[in-house]
């Protein structure tokens, strides 16, 4: 596939047939991403690979953690926005939200959706990248950033789709004690990864972009 065609085709998915994804291709996929640059090729990256019945056991264990309305403590915590990014994210929300059914005083509808964050939005299957505790954490969430994108566009050789996520490494125990992650890395990022359901309407959104001339300057050009 042409790389600008997988660029502007890459889309997050939300919605994903059941099929499993095969090992072969998960692996091919990995072996590509690895490919990705890396500050002074530290290569800080560390996949952990969940499907089946580990990832049905890490969907329950992170909703029964929200139900019972648990703080999230992810290893790597975000800032709230203000301002234009505060709006880029909200007007994402209203499209999402819009798309799916649900308004803004559905409390029940609004917690589903949450629920499917946090179940992975039923993927068969999911990527965890985390890194070592050891490691600077700009530098490497640089790094992570190269390596996730990679994969993300690699996927779409193999028909697959992805969505990059916060929300499944949330609560992160819950991935140390089910997949095996131990306590000296911090878990930076989740992918879920599968076949699209073309049919789920929330993958039918297309993510605004401030257009690269508004951000742009030109200088001895
Ligand atoms: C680091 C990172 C974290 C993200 N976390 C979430 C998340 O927790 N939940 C979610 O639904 N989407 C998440 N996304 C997907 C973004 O919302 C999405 O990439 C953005 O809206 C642009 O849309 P597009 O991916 O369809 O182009 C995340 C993306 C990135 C890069």
């Amino acid at each position: 596939m042409d790389v600008i065609e997988a660029i502007k085709l890459r889309k997050s998915i939300r919605g994903f047939k059941p099929a499993p994804v095969s090992k072969e291709a998960l692996s091919r996929i990995l072996d590509t991403a690895v490919r990705s640059p890396s500050t002074m090729n530290m290569q800080p990256w560390e996949f952990t690979v969940i499907a089946g019945e580990v990832l049905e056991k890490v969907r329950r264990a992170n909703v029964e953690m929200l139900e019972a309305g648990l703080p999230p403590n992810p290893d790597v915590p975000y800032p709230d926005t203000a301002g234009i990014y505060r709006e880029r994210r909200v007007s994402l929300g209203i499209h999402l939200f819009e798309l799916m059914g649900i308004t803004r005083e559905d409390k029940a509808k609004r917690m589903e959706w949450r629920k499917r964050g946090y179940r992975f939005f039923d993927a068969p299957a999911a990527i965890i990248i985390s890194i070592d505790r050891s490691l600077d954490v700009p530098t490497a969430m640089f790094d992570i950033g190269t390596v996730t994108q990679t994969i993300a566009l690699t996927a779409l050789n193999y028909d697959l789709g992805t969505c990059i996520h916060y929300q499944g490494a949330r609560y992160p125990d819950v991935l140390r004690k089910l997949a095996g992650i131990p306590e000296s890395k911090r878990i930076i990022i989740c992918i879920s990864i599968g076949y699209p359901d073309p049919e789920f309407p929330a993958n039918k959104v297309q993510s605004e972009r401030e257009p690269y001339q508004n951000i742009t300057t030109w200088c001895g050009i």
